[in-house]
């Protein structure tokens, strides 16, 4: 009953069993092969359990168990209890080792690699040698496989695209690394998968497979700085943004903003969603995360702009808004 009812969340949540990679189907397939064995070892024991609760009972003359079949019980015993689910355990062991070893299998020296900063509660992504750096929506050519480099700038997370490959721990002071390939273009939703604080719900991100060539012009738009504002009220937003505290946590390339403790918001109307998922990108929604942030993710980092003049507010939206 349950697995029916939360099969209607797969479009929030992916689900790990539609898989979009060669880790994932991997990881399916052991899953969908467990459930088997699980489900038949169930089934033949609950027969077995019936046979012998309705079986028809003996007469008393025949209580007494006969030598024979004291026998065919030590061999039932020996068969059903020892053989049997040794070689069931054994099997499902190798083929979990078979699996963990085609899942690190993807790891080959071919292939880009992302630097990806865990932060409560968002994720930063760099490309080297792109001068790239983006936030919760991390694009990747499709059908290659792209080497991440893991790590965390205060508490421990985890890495997780289910439709793409299992888990990784994210931890400060560690690198960890893990590959990952999408088989083709598409928008694959990626999630922290441990508990690390209030918003830990709200910590999801985007594996963005592109075509190749597509992958390459989207590196290349994102490596531009942000163009300057050119109408008047966008070019006194820019003094807004830099004559108030926004300038100590965020970047903008091409501006004296470099600050690395918030996303980087050279482009940032390029992303659809702001706040790791939590809320559209468009102007409304700038606004209410700019004045009242805490309101819309308690707990995060980002100050309530809240007192800002109404006309600093438009300004400061209308210069957010050419960031592309
Ligand atoms: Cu980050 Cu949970």
């Amino acid at each position: 009953m349950a697995g029916l009812l939360l099969g209607g969340c797969a479009t929030y949540a992916p689900s790990a069993l539609d898989t979009h990679g060669p880790d994932s189907a991997d990881i399916a397939r052991l899953f969908w092969f467990m459930l088997g064995i699980a489900s038949a070892v169930c089934l033949i024991v609950i027969g077995l359990l019936l046979f012998g609760v309705f079986r028809p009972r003996r007469g008393p003359a025949e209580e007494r168990p006969r030598a024979a079949d004291s026998r065919l019980g030590m061999w039932m015993i020996a068969i059903g209890g020892i053989a049997v689910p040794a070689a069931v355990l054994v099997g499902l062991m190798f083929f979990t080792v078979f699996t963990l070893r085609s899942v690190s299998a993807l790891n080959d020296k071919n292939g880009i690699t992302v630097d990806v900063i865990a932060h409560d509660w968002w994720w930063e992504a760099r490309y080297p040698g792109a001068n790239v750096v983006t936030a919760n929506y991390i694009h990747i050519p499709a059908g290659q496989p792209v080497h991440f480099r893991l790590t965390s700038q205060d508490v421990i997370h985890s890495f997780w695209v289910p439709q793409l490959a299992g888990k990784t721990d994210v931890i400060p002071g560690q690198v960890n690394t893990t590959t990952l390939r999408a088989d083709e273009p598409g928008e694959y939703r990626g999630q922290c998968a441990e508990y690390c604080g209030d918003q830990h719900a709200h910590m999801a991100f985007y594996i963005v497979a592109d075509p190749p060539d597509r992958f390459t012009a989207w590196l290349a738009e994102q490596s531009r700085p942000a163009a300057a504002p050119t109408t008047p009220l966008a070019q006194r937003g820019q003094q807004v943004f830099l004559g108030n505290a926004c300038i100590n946590c965020h970047a903008i390339k091409g501006t004296p903003a470099d600050a690395r403790a918030a996303p980087d918001l050279t482009h940032l109307m390029s992303r659809p969603t702001i706040g790791a998922g939590i809320l559209q990108t468009n102007r409304a929604n700038l606004a209410s995360w700019v004045t009242g942030a805490r309101a819309v993710k308690p707990g995060v980092q980002m100050p309530s702009f809240d007192e800002l003049s109404s006309d600093d507010l438009a300004a400061l939206l209308a210069y957010l808004e050419t960031l592309k």
